[in-house]
């Protein structure tokens, strides 16, 4: 009996499954498997069934070659079941592959409008400066818009500001200044806020629309100078346009300041020298200011023996028509996608 001849014969077609096809393997791999080893017809099994025709003294021998036979096959078949397993798990994943690196269509980022960009800004530079946040209704009441700020009905400062009346004693905020009122009215001194929001006036212009926004501020407190106001509104606008911005404090009259000012910059477009932007004057005007009005704070029942306090106010979109050269106030509401792609998307 040629045992070697059958252990190389076995190699031999067991070899063959690497030519095959997964599912043909593994039928291959069965079938090879019962014809060596099947209980019933197994070419090792009916070895030992041959013992019997074997001289006695040559069984023991015989017996162990078959069993190292019977071995050898087992091993072989474990080893090609293996890789058989590894090929299915191969080709499951092949299956299951996805190309991350595909390329998609790209996504195009949005941008914070320019007047949100702005707000945020200032809103930024004040709080670092210990400024807290405040709110107030869009829609007023005359005594705080116009009434406690030191502005009595028939005053000629009503003149100033064209108001869109909803009643005779309700409309639409023309400023932020009455916050500085409400917030007097419900916080105890020291005070020290910026309140931005959405004011309305009947106009309409390349300057003028008739909403825009305002940023109001107010700090109240004892011992509070002019000179604190003029440090605390320098310090912002040389944050706002840069550390070699110009500013001028120019005598100016509000009803609910008093002193007042108005703040101007040297011009951003032409440095000062005079342009078109700047009407010739090197100067442009950016914000009002003054300390609070004694009427106005005894209107808000602070105690003005105590306490002093300074106010300002500046219009949102005219800082961003400046610190981006927008020289149209109306391209802000427009929304026209070809203007506001020029400003930085989100994740820049
Ligand atoms: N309320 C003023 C305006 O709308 C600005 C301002 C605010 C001036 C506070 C002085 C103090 O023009």
């Amino acid at each position: 009996m040629d045992l070697n001849g059958i252990l190389n014969k076995f190699k031999e077609e067991i070899e063959k499954i690497k030519e095959k096809e997964l599912r043909e393997a593994k039928k291959f791999f069965e079938e090879v498997k019962v014809r060596y080893l099947g209980r019933k017809e197994g070419i090792i099994p009916n070895l030992f069934k041959k013992i019997k025709e074997v001289p006695p003294e040559k069984r023991k021998e015989f017996g162990q070659k078959i069993n190292l036979l019977k071995q050898e096959v087992e091993k072989t078949l474990k080893e090609y079941q293996n890789l058989l397993k590894e090929i299915e798990k191969e080709e499951k994943l092949k299956k299951e592959y996805t190309d991350i690196t595909v390329k998609f269509k790209e996504f195009e980022a949005g941008s914070l409008h320019p007047i949100t960009k702005t707000l945020n800004r200032i809103v930024e530079i004040f709080t670092n400066m210990g400024f807290a946040v405040a709110d107030g209704p869009e829609i007023e009441l005359d005594f705080y818009n116009f009434e406690a700020l030191n502005i009595p009905k028939g005053h000629p400062a009503r003149e100033m500001q064209d108001t869109f009346y909803i009643t005779k004693e309700i409309l639409p905020r023309t400023h932020t200044s009455p916050i500085q009122v409400r917030t007097m009215l419900s916080q105890k001194p020291p005070i020290q806020i910026i309140a931005p929001g959405k004011v309305y006036r009947r106009d309409s212009d390349p300057t003028h629309t008739p909403m825009f926004h305002q940023v109001e501020g107010l700090l109240i407190d004892e011992k509070v100078t002019f000179t604190d106001l003029m440090g605390i509104l320098d310090l912002f606008l040389k944050e706002f346009f840069g550390e070699n911005t110009k500013v001028r404090f120019r005598p100016s009259y509000f009803p609910f300041t008093e002193p007042s000012a108005e703040v101007d910059i040297g011009c951003v477009i032409c440095n000062g020298k005079g342009c078109r932007v700047c009407k010739g004057t090197g100067w442009l005007e950016v914000l009002g200011c003054g300390m609070v009005h004694e009427n106005v704070l005894k209107n808000a029942n602070i105690d003005v023996n105590k306490y002093q306090g300074f106010a300002f106010g500046m219009g949102v979109e005219r800082l961003a028509m400046l610190k981006y050269g927008i020289d149209d106030i109306r391209l802000l509401f427009e929304n026209d996608i070809r203007f506001l792609k020029q400003f930085k998307p989100i994740l820049a």
